[in-house]
Order: C-alpha cells, then sequence, then structure tokens
C-alpha cells in the first residue's frame, strides 16, 4: 500500500484488523474490550474500501492477535482480515473462519437461561449449514441465529 492511500497511521509492530464492516467496528473494540489496554490503539470509521464501500478497522500496536483469538471475530466481521506488523511490514495475514465455540463474549439471549444468575461464563457451540450459523448455548440448549446474537451485541 502507498503512503498516499493509507488512511490512517502506520504502525510499526502489533495488529492490523482490517475489512471490519462499517458499523461493527465500535462494538468488535468494545465486546473484545481492545480498548482495556495500555498499547496504543487506533481506529478508522467508514473509511471507503473498494470490496466493501465502506469499511471500519482497528490497530493496536504491540499486540499480536492469535488465529484462535482472531477466528472469535468471524461471527460479527466475517470478511475481516487480521495482519501482523513487525517492523512496519505485513509478516502475516489471517482470514477468519468460523470457531467451534465462543466463550464469554456475550450473554444469552434467553433471559430465563441460569448464566444470567450465576457467574459462570456464557458459551456456545457454533454451527454453519452454507451461510445460516447457528449458536447452542451450553447451559439452556437453546439454539440462536447469527442475527439475534450480533444486533443485540
Ligand atoms: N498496515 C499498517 N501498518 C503497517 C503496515 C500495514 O497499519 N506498517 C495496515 C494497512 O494500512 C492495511 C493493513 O495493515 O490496512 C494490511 O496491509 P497491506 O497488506 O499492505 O494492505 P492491503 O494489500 O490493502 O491488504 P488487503 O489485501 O488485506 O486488503
Ligand atoms: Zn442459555
Amino acid at each position: 500500500m502507498t503512503k498516499e492511500t493509507q488512511q490512517v497511521e502506520a504502525i510499526k509492530n502489533g495488529s492490523v484488523i482490517d475489512h471490519i464492516p462499517a458499523n461493527v467496528g465500535i462494538k468488535v473494540l468494545k465486546l473484545f474490550q481492545m480498548h482495556k489496554t495500555n498499547q496504543r490503539v487506533t481506529i478508522g470509521l467508514n473509511l471507503p474500501s473498494s470490496a466493501l464501500g465502506a469499511k471500519d478497522l482497528i490497530k493496536i500496536e504491540n499486540v499480536f492477535i492469535s488465529p484462535e483469538q482472531a477466528n472469535q471475530l468471524a461471527l460479527y466481521a466475517p470478511n475481516a482480515t487480521v495482519n501482523q506488523i513487525e517492523n512496519y511490514e505485513v509478516v502475516k495475514k489471517l482470514t477468519l473462519s468460523l470457531p467451534e465455540r465462543i466463550n464469554a463474549i456475550f450473554k444469552c439471549p434467553n433471559t430465563n437461561c441460569i448464566t444470567h444468575n450465576e457467574p459462570v461464563d456464557s458459551s456456545f457451540s457454533v454451527s454453519a449449514k452454507k451461510q445460516d450459523v447457528q449458536l447452542k448455548c451450553k447451559y439452556c440448549e437453546k439454539v440462536f441465529s447469527r442475527e439475534i446474537v450480533t444486533e443485540r451485541h
């Protein structure tokens, strides 16, 4: 990428989460508590993107996101790329695939679920038939669509 098209300042070391759908960047930042760090975090919202029209982007300095952590984002930003930057170079580019489980990210949509009254982390198994993603709560065993979860949180 040339300097002229760099929309948010380049970082020396860390992670760049790119191609987040517009309006999902803040949600991802908060859900995954990316702002709760002492490292410098820069975000770009509604940046022009040839592929998406508009996109959000998050850069976290000196933090390296593992493939497992990256995949936890897939429910919210399936087409995101997680770039690892070392000494200003992109040394690794991860594309995301849905994880088998999502733990402790969002609350169970079932208000009667035991997890609302007990000090336990939420836990969902993830299954996908083509584009149709389903999340099953480990505790109440109810099944929810991707939309039910992502539109509430
Ligand atoms: N980036 C950065 N700091 C660097 C190098 C890259 O913040 N030192 C950012 C770029 O701005 C871009 C992302 O990391 O948002 C990926 O960089 P690069 O692979 O060079 O960009 P593209 O080729 O546009 O990536 P893609 O093909 O994934 O769209
Ligand atoms: Zn539940």
